[in-house]
């Protein structure tokens, strides 16, 4: 199959398998339609070029779909090695006329290959989830700088990048943080992480939770959710965490909270969502029991001392896919998924797209907001969030998708909120 599109995926001919489940995943994303649908009567986007940076799933596809309908030509990379759906990459390509520059599994090079053909388009909004854009924008690509509107970032690590970047004043563009939205953070973080991090550790092992003893590292927006979820199979949750705020919420929650040397020695199955790095490390590998399942569901794969385990390894095997066995010297055996890699994309599908419905509603008026401060006034450099009311509006279009009526204030309480005179 040849296309004219500039491209670099795995197969083209699996295209249809990939539209097949872009329009599934349409299915639950009512709120990207309506802006989807409002973006194709008013073009927005006119006449910009987007390059975006995500794991390239069947809800990337529709964010990718709303924006060329707003008007854009858009460009789409993997924002991680593993996490490519290929068919829909080919999908993609073939059926929407979309460059994208990804391959499931993809080696370092080939990763940095992809970004590059992405920014080689000259765009004028990139979209990040991680800040890898950006920052090969800051170090190699300087040239493209004066003409980007701004960017965009989808997650936590990558927010978390960028405020450190604007803190040494080496950041050089306006960047809307588009995971500071209550309607990304609260859900796609919290529910969507929860349910696809446990869905990515039963396909790839197929373990049992119930009476297991589950170690969530990180209890941030996403650990709770795994929290949560890993309860509800009926596990006993353990919460390692450094913030004392969020270890006693967790112990409140419900669960046992423990230093990770503490937790090493009883844990079955470890997942770390800190954004943080070597939280797990060779001291507390040394320490779990023959069997250990050790995942990671934070962004970058740097979570789990994947190194420092080889060196404590004197044999490595891939056991299933996504399951690699680790031999210590004393024969006991630990299991490592995904390769460290976000386990919810490696292995499962990573968020359901009723989730993504939401968070990329965000993206897309996050892109708007961009395109229309080249009409009006530039936005500032530094790490915006998006307007309050336009985060409302998302919460507002997906209970109304849902047909759910919320309450509204009458006036003599709006009066009563607004006022102090009123006491006792
Ligand atoms: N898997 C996914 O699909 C997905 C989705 C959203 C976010 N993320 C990523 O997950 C990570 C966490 O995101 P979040 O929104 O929950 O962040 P968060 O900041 O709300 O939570 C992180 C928590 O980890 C804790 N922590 C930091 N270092 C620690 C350590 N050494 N030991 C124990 N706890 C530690 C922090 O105190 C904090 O409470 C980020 O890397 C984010 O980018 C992944």
């Amino acid at each position: 199959m040849t296309t004219t599109i500039p491209c670099d995926v795995t197969d083209l001919r699996q295209h249809r398998d990939g539209k097949l489940r872009i329009e599934w995943a349409e299915l639950e994303m009512p709120v990207l339609s309506l802006i989807s649908k409002r973006f194709g009567a008013e073009k927005p986007l006119a006449g910009l070029r987007i390059a975006a940076c995500l794991h390239v799933t069947s809800e990337t596809a529709n964010l990718m779909r709303a924006l060329q309908a707003g008007g854009a030509e858009v460009v789409l990379c993997a924002s991680n090695p593993l996490s490519t759906q290929d068919d829909v990459a080919a999908s993609l390509v073939e059926d929407y006329g979309i460059s994208v520059f990804a391959r499931k599994g993809e080696d370092h090079a080939t990763y940095y290959g992809h970004l590059a053909a992405a920014l080689d388009s000259a765009p004028h909004i990139t979209m990040d989830d991680g800040a890898d854009l950006v920052s090969l924008l800051h170090t190699e690509r300087t040239a493209l700088l004066p003409d980007l509107l701004g960017s965009t970032e989808e997650t936590t690590t990558g927010v978390i990048r960028l405020k450190a970047m604007h803190k040494d004043g080496a950041l050089r563009l306006p960047v809307i943080a588009v995971n500071e939205s209550e309607t990304k953070h609260l859900f796609d973080n919290q529910y969507g992480t929860g349910q696809s991090t446990i869905d990515g550790i039963l396909r790839s092992t197929n373990v049992l939770l119930a009476g297991k003893t589950v170690v969530v590292v990180g209890y941030g927006w996403c650990g709770r959710g795994i929290a949560s979820r890993a309860d509800g199979h009926g596990a006993q949750v353990v919460v390692v965490e450094v913030n004392p705020v969020r270890a006693l919420e967790a112990l409140m929650d419900g669960y046992r909270v423990l230093d990770m040397a503490g937790a090493a020695a009883i844990g079955d199955v470890f997942v770390t969502v800190t954004g943080n790095k070597h939280v797990i490390r060779k001291k507390h590998f040394n320490a779990m029991k023959d069997g250990a399942i050790v995942c990671n569901s934070g962004h970058f794969n740097v979570e789990l001392d994947l190194p420092g385990l080889g060196e404590l390894a004197r044999d490595r095997r891939p056991v299933r896919p996504f399951v690699e066995e680790y031999k210590l010297l004393d024969g006991r055996r630990i299991y490592v998924l995904g390769e460290g890699r976000l386990i919810n994309l490696a292995a499962a599908e990573g968020h359901p797209a009723a989730v993504m419905d939401m968070s990329f509603a965000n993206q897309a008026l996050a892109a708007e907001l961009l395109a229309r401060s080249a009409k009006t006034e530039r936005l500032q450099v530094g790490v915006h969030r998006i307007p309050e009311d336009l985060d409302r509006e998302v919460a507002r279009l997906k209970l109304e998708s849902m047909g759910i009526a919320i309450e509204q204030l009458t006036p003599e309480q709006e009066k009563y909120l607004n006022s102090w005179e009123e006491g006792t």
